[in-house]
């Protein structure tokens, strides 16, 4: 399968999937084509530059509207005809343009037991909730915000330092997870294909 990876910072999570990849080309079933960002200058971007993978910026501020915005990078990411895209850390919501180009195609990794703790700062609201165990979710893209069917979940403990320490610490370990999770889903998705039904996906 075709995947096209969307980034918006450091990228780990793409740099997850190439190193699966790289350890196994034939049997992971899938290969980043593109990498995509919404801002240039980040490690996301890098990351892709090292492993020889083309990449492409395509920033809100570049374009007369958000719709406009959206169509572009809709163009962008067709242009690599990719079989799945995968938002790795990608921080913005893509539009109703970009899910009739791929809706049911985009996978999406956030940092919180969705449906708790949506948007922007997953890790800081469970945080700030006095949550004892939060996680990390992978689900397909639909029109809300970190709303889609969910595909799988990964726990975490909250332990007494992450609230001095704050998020830092507890996000770094919840991306441990986070990208166990998302190359292991990935690899299926591509592999073996998969069913949305309602609120289920079905992988066979
Ligand atoms: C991930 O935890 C992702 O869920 C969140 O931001 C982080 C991105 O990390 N939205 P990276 O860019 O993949 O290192």
């Amino acid at each position: 399968a075709r995947l096209v990876v969307l980034v918006s910072g450091s990228g780990t999570n793409l740099q997850a999937l190439l190193d699966a990849i790289a350890a196994d080309p034939e049997g992971y079933g899938a290969r980043v084509v593109a990498v995509g960002a919404d801002r240039d200058g980040i490690a996301g971007l890098e990351r892709a530059e090292r492993a020889g993978i083309p990449t492409f910026v395509c920033r809100v501020k570049d374009h007369p509207s958000r719709e406009a915005w959206d169509r572009a990078l809709a163009e962008a990411t067709a242009a690599y005809e990719p079989d799945l895209v995968v938002s790795a850390g990608f921080m913005k919501i893509v539009g109703k343009e970009f899910l009739a180009h791929y809706g049911g195609r985009i996978v999406n990794t956030h940092p919180a037991l969705l449906p708790a703790f949506p948007g922007a700062h997953g890790v800081r609201d469970a945080l700030a909730y006095g949550v004892k165990v939060t996680g990390c979710t992978v689900h397909f893209v639909d029109d809300g915000v970190d709303t889609g069917p969910i595909i799988a979940q990964g726990v975490v403990e909250v332990v007494e330092e992450d609230t001095e320490e704050g998020e830092s610490a507890l996000h770094e370990r919840i991306k441990e997870v986070e990208r166990e999770l998302l190359v292991d889903v990935v690899g299926r998705l591509a592999r073996n294909g998969y069913r949305i039904e309602g609120r289920k996906v079905r992988i066979p």
